[in-house]
């Protein structure tokens, strides 16, 4: 989009969003510095989650892993640790990547351009503008979907920001009016005005310093801003959460390298989509009984949960049915699993979920 404004115009509108972002910033810990490690976290965890949440889990991840040759050596399952209840764990794993590309194909040295940060993993387009424009002053544009609302508004673009193809708008936008003195300062206060005048609810417009250039808001539209289209409903998957407790604890696995949640340890789940429609919980339980019975292993099934847990992830909604059971310890050689005592749980990278499951065992008093 070719913006036909004039050098005056466009000097005011830099002039008024940095004025206002030098008297009004929000004091925030990755803002203290200009250092690449620390705004590549910071932007990492900003991204599913809110600034509220985020600061204390960065603030103890960096106390856990001062720098990024720290990060690039832990063990993996400390990193996961460190971001526990965060979510969204691929997150963590390619952070944890992208420290050691940084180590070793740059020694130590995060490098200095948006294309060459692209490459590194689990960075984006958006994240690579943000550590390109606020660590090493690229006039590089960061735009997450704070930028997208903002300039939608403020130039009334009404191209579908859930299409990939509607980023290039806004970059080539974005280009022409960049602070090249200030990149990321004029990115930071394009944040900062999306969760204040410019959010997404309940917005101030009229307050902002760049009211006089918001078209939206001179046209009394701004709610029409941005445009996108709707996302499928998360698709509901019912489960069976399996606690199965022993003397030496409950069972826990491991789950997939790869997928949702991977690596991290839950109760075993039975995908119950995949089980025959007609089968009752009853009937299920029978079943394992029998069949419990016939393999030699005693198990002892207590009620069925009552209420499903539910879990919602981006397409996703876990329905999960708890069914506990009394067993002896035994060994499964075909899957990553082991007995874990109640009180060692926390030792382990736990997701949202699973602590979840747990609450509702503890509430029903079964653990
Ligand atoms: N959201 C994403 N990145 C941010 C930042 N650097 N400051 C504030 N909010 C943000």
């Amino acid at each position: 989009m070719a913006l036909n404004w004039s050098e005056e115009k466009i000097a005011a509108f830099r002039k008024a969003l940095l004025d206002w972002y030098d008297q009004e910033k929000r004091d925030l810990p990755w803002r203290r510095d200009h250092d690449p490690y620390h705004i590549l976290l910071s932007e990492t965890m900003l991204q599913q989650t809110q600034v509220a949440t985020v600061i204390p889990y960065y603030n103890h991840f960096l106390q856990r892993f001062p720098t990024v040759a720290a990060l690039a050596q832990a063990p993996e399952d400390q990193v996961m640790k460190a971001w526990e209840g965060l979510g969204y764990y691929s997150r963590a794993r390619h952070l944890q990547q992208a420290a050691k590309q940084v180590v070793q194909d740059y020694g130590g040295e995060f490098p200095h351009t948006a294309a060459e940060l692209r490459q590194l993993s689990g960075i984006g387009p958006y994240t690579a503008g943000a550590i390109a424009s606020i660590a090493f002053n690229q006039p590089e544009p960061a735009i997450d979907g704070n930028a997208f609302r903002v300039f939608a508004r403020l130039f009334k673009i009404d191209a579908d920001i859930a299409k990939p193809q509607t980023r290039q708008v806004f970059d080539q936008l974005i280009r022409q009016l960049i602070d090249p003195q200030r990149p990321g300062d004029f990115n930071q206060a394009i944040m900062d005005l999306g969760s204040s005048y410019m959010r997404a609810k309940d917005p101030d417009p009229a307050h902002s310093p760049l009211a006089a250039f918001d078209q939206s808001y001179l046209s009394d539209t701004v709610l029409d801003y941005p445009v996108k289209s709707k996302k499928k409903k998360p698709v509901v998957v019912p489960y069976f959460a399996l606690v199965i407790h022993s003397p030496q604890g409950y069972l826990l696995v491991q789950r997939p390298r790869t997928g949702m949640l991977a690596d991290l340890w839950m109760f075993p789940l039975i995908d119950r989509s995949e089980l025959e429609a007609a089968l009752e919980v009853d009937q299920l339980i029978e079943a394992a009984a029998q069949f419990a019975a016939l393999s030699g292993v005693a198990l002892k099934f207590a009620d069925a949960g009552a209420k499903p847990v539910r879990h919602t992830f981006t397409h996703q909604q876990w329905q999960l049915t708890l069914v506990e059971a009394e067993s002896a310890a035994f060994d499964l050689a075909v899957l990553p699993a082991k007995w874990v005592k109640a009180a060692d749980f926390e030792k382990l990278a736990l997701p949202t979920v699973q602590k979840k499951l747990v609450a509702a065992l503890k509430a029903g008093g079964a653990l």
